[in-house]
């Protein structure tokens, strides 16, 4: 049965792009090259997400713990998000893709924070496509972030701490405005969240495939749909099957 048939598309879909990395290295190539492979990957799933009628999809692009990585690296990572953002925004904006940055805006540099602005303020009215970049993002930070505001609302006494509930913390979360995700993929076989989404992850089904992302494409794209197709939700209640 066709996946439309079903009717069981995800409404929101997050990525962990791994294996960029690996992927260089078993062709003796410098890992460089496998973020660049990992571009096309993006765009590809980008297209495939939007024909498929998927509300969100966010990938997680760049962690708080990737600063870490060595300088040359951190800085091709940063100059190949903004060649992709040159060349690709238009095209994007075209097809409806309305782009968040999902991330720590609050230490990120004039230039960067410039670029993120641009392309949400170019795409905020487009209807089709919510692409969540995970840029400096940090699921622990996400979270304090969000202890921190709500308590500094409560210090100066515009919140009574006893009222705080999902729903404060849900408008606070950098990925407000996008369902938590139903599916989320894993790209390069490693069976960890590495701090992605940790609130929003409460209830995702996992699926993790071996496949190195720059050799991720729309086949793959398409039996992780499908797996989500045939998998029980249950949201912690009795499933249908007891
Ligand atoms: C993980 O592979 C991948 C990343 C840390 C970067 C992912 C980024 C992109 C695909 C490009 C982002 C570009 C834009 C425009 C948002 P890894 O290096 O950890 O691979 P390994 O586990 O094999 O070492």
């Amino acid at each position: 049965m066709a996946r439309s048939e079903q009717n069981k598309l995800p409404s929101h879909v997050a990525i962990i792009m791994d294996g960029n990395g690996r992927w260089a290295r078993r062709r003796g190539l410098p890992r460089f090259l496998g973020h660049q492979q990992g571009v096309k990957a993006l765009k590809k799933a980008v297209r495939f997400a939007s024909d498929q009628g998927i509300q969100s999809l966010t990938v997680y692009a760049f962690s708080t713990e990737n600063w870490q990585r060595p300088k040359e690296e951190v800085s091709f990572l940063l100059d190949l998000m903004h060649k992709t953002f040159v060349e690709e925004i238009d095209e994007l904006h075209q097809e409806g893709v309305r782009i968040v940055l999902v991330g720590d805006r609050s230490n990120l540099s004039a230039d960067i924070l410039q670029l993120w602005q641009n392309a949400e303020g170019l795409t905020q009215d487009n209807t089709g496509l919510t692409l969540n970049v995970a840029f400096n993002y940090g699921g622990r930070q996400e979270l304090l972030h969000v202890a921190k505001v709500l308590a500094q609302r409560a210090a100066v006494g515009d919140l009574d701490p006893a009222q705080i509930d999902e729903s404060m913390v849900n408008d606070l979360l950098y990925t407000k405005g996008s369902p938590d995700p139903d599916l989320i993929i894993r790209t390069g076989g490693e069976q960890r969240l590495s701090n992605f989404l940790l609130w929003q992850s409460a209830y995702s089904e996992l699926y993790v495939t071996d496949v190195l992302w720059p050799d991720f494409n729309e086949e793959h794209f398409a039996s992780a749909l499908d797996d989500f197709g045939q998998r029980e939700r249950r949201f912690g209640r009795v499933g249908k099957k007891e």
